[in-house]
């Protein structure tokens, strides 16, 4: 059995307990799925230094929030194509300082790492890079120059040839989950900021795991965040859904550390993989 811990959107919310915590614990690995940076878009690297002490292997996929200038979320936000074109030219230099702060952790986009684990083998497939969720291909500019890849088809192609590489049973790991799974504002990845609502997961993720199902291909998990929890309005949305065989896991739950009753409580996904399939836990402990 393969037992992984999963960290959501940290949003600024990771300290050395929850270093402690991985180090006391029996999981075998990490996975991160993205936005490290806090409130104000501030401390990226700061997160990402304490990251790169994880005492087990990790893996982080980068959010909408990391290795881009406020600037450049600020444009993608307000579809501004002008000032999304005019600032992209940041990124490439601090998504080198985000991958040199976050040391030996594996740096994961369009990637495919395979990993064997006591006698249980997977592979691990990640997905788009900064993700802001739904239909827009957000920043295409950076993408285009690192991957050459400038929209959804092409995204979804990529994603595809990864999940034809894999060796082993496939986990998926995103900033944000696939579309799919619900159109309603309480759906584990629906807009919850919109009257309409509507289906805010990754429609290019989403065509890949259709493939993968008619390719035969075994899809366990998908691990992703990006919409968090709490939903406008008031209420919480769903955290785990199937999709036909996959079984797909909303990590973000923000602040990941907070008060109830006086007591500080902290959040993390458990995550287990034999030859039984995938089991998933969302954790709130002390
Ligand atoms: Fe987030
Ligand atoms: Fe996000």
């Amino acid at each position: 059995m393969i037992r992984i811990a999963a960290f959501g959107d940290i949003h600024g919310s990771f300290d050395e307990e929850d270093l402690r915590m991985i180090q006391h614990s029996d999981y075998d690995m990490v996975l991160i799925v993205g936005d490290l940076p806090g409130r104000t878009h501030a401390g990226t690297l700061d997160v990402a230094r304490r990251l790169a002490r994880m005492p087990r292997p990790a893996y982080f996929m980068p959010g909408n929030h990391d290795g881009v200038s406020l600037i450049q979320l600020i444009a993608e936000l307000q579809g501004n194509h002008a000032l999304v074109e005019r600032s992209h030219r940041r990124q490439f230099k601090l998504v080198e300082n985000l991958r040199a702060a976050l040391g030996p952790v594996s740096y994961c986009a369009y990637s495919l790492h395979e990993i064997s684990i006591k006698g249980t083998a997977i592979s691990l497939v990640s997905a788009r890079p900064h993700s802001m969720g739904g239909t827009s291909f957000s920043y295409r500019p950076y993408l285009e120059k690192e991957f050459g890849i400038s929209d959804m088809n092409q995204s979804a192609e990529k994603i595809k040839r990864l999940l034809d590489e894999a060796r082993s049973p496939v986990l998926v790991l995103a900033h944000n989950g696939p579309a799919g799974l619900g159109s309603k504002r309480d759906d584990i990845f629906g807009c919850d900021f919109r009257k309409e609502e509507g289906d805010f997961g990754d429609p290019d993720l989403a065509d890949a795991l259709d493939y993968a199902e008619g390719a035969k291909i075994q899809v366990l998990g998908v691990v992703a965040g990006h919409m968090h929890h709490r939903i406008r309005g008031g209420g919480e949305r769903v955290t785990i859904a199937k999709r036909k065989n996959t079984l797909c896991v909303n990590c973000a739950r923000v602040p990941r550390i907070f008060k109830e009753d006086g007591q500080t409580l902290r959040h993390h996904v458990r995550i287990e993989i034999s030859e039984k399939g995938m089991e998933v836990e969302q954790v709130t402990r002390p």
